[in-house]
């Protein structure tokens, strides 16, 4: 079918100027999307250190606040630094991609012909995208205000006093499964998209169902572990851990500004 005849099927023939609009906004949502599923495999990696033990993920969270840097003094300011260039861009994505959300009942019906008439796979994954992007408003939103006003409480028996004690852990395991869903499955609709990496869509999709189901088996492993060190820790909450080894070299952490 020629360009022009897919204008005038497409009731475009009579608009006098094509904005470019549309493909910007487009590329912008495929771009913070990118940042922030990319961000997620690594703030995964992050979180799932306390496998390797509280040592190790006490150091990394000391490492953001510049620890090793500034002589063994803490400044746990840095962290919100972080914490609001990934709320911007969550801001940003969310933005972009509410006006792809259906917005009324013709919509739905013809997203709903898609899925369960015609069977077709890719809708179905885009329906999850948007309910699991949905979800993350109000989830993401509350974790991203707890690390930006309270960064010093990233720490190996606060972060599990908050799964257990706090009884926060239904939160976490609901969040964890929304943003592994909607991360496969944005990178997955980005590939098809852009044609990179150049594979069939049955490669990309087994791609990403490993790459989902290893994300997510490691975000219940570590959601497991910080239930059991919270578990363990139920006397003694809001108790900040302290490697002995630091402890040692410095007579305890100074943060900075205190004494
Ligand atoms: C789009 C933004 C984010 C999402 C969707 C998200 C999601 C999650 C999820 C699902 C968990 C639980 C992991 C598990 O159960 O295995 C978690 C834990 C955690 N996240 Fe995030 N996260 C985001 C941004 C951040 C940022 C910016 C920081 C800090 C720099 C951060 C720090 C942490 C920490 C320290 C934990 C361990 C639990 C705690 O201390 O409360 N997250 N996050």
């Amino acid at each position: 079918m020629s360009s022009e005849n897919i204008l005038i099927q497409a009731g475009l023939a009579d608009k006098p100027r094509k904005s470019r609009w549309p493909a910007r906004l487009d590329l912008l949502q495929g771009g913070t999307g990118l940042f922030l599923a990319l961000f997620m495999w690594l703030h995964m990696f992050f979180v799932a250190s306390i496998l390797l033990g509280k040592d190790v993920f006490w150091s990394i969270a000391m490492f953001f606040e510049g620890y090793f840097i500034f002589g063994g003094k803490s400044y746990p300011w840095l962290v919100p630094c972080v914490v609001g260039f990934v709320a911007l861009m969550l801001v940003a994505h969310a933005l972009l991609a509410v006006r792809k959300f259906p917005i009324n009942y013709r919509q739905w019906r013809t997203i709903r012909a898609h899925t369960s008439q015609m069977q077709h796979g890719d809708s179905t994954l885009w329906v999850w995208q948007v309910y699991t992007g949905f979800l993350m408003f109000f989830f993401a939103s509350a974790h991203l205000y707890q690390m930006f006003f309270w960064p010093q409480d990233i720490n190996p028996y606060l972060s599990a006093d908050r799964f257990w004690s706090h009884g926060l852990w239904p939160f976490y395991l609901t969040l964890l499964l929304a943003v592994e869903l909607h991360a496969g499955i944005g990178l997955y609709r980005l590939a098809v998209k852009w044609g990179w990496p150049n594979a069939s869509r049955q490669t990309l999709l087994k791609v990403k169902w490993t790459l989902t189901g290893f994300f997510l088996v490691l975000g219940l492993v570590t959601l497991a572990a910080y239930m059991k060190i919270g578990y363990e820790h139920r006397a003694h909450v809001g108790e900040r851990y302290t490697p002995d080894w630091a402890v040692e070299k410095k007579e305890g952490v100074h943060r900075g500004g205190e004494q």
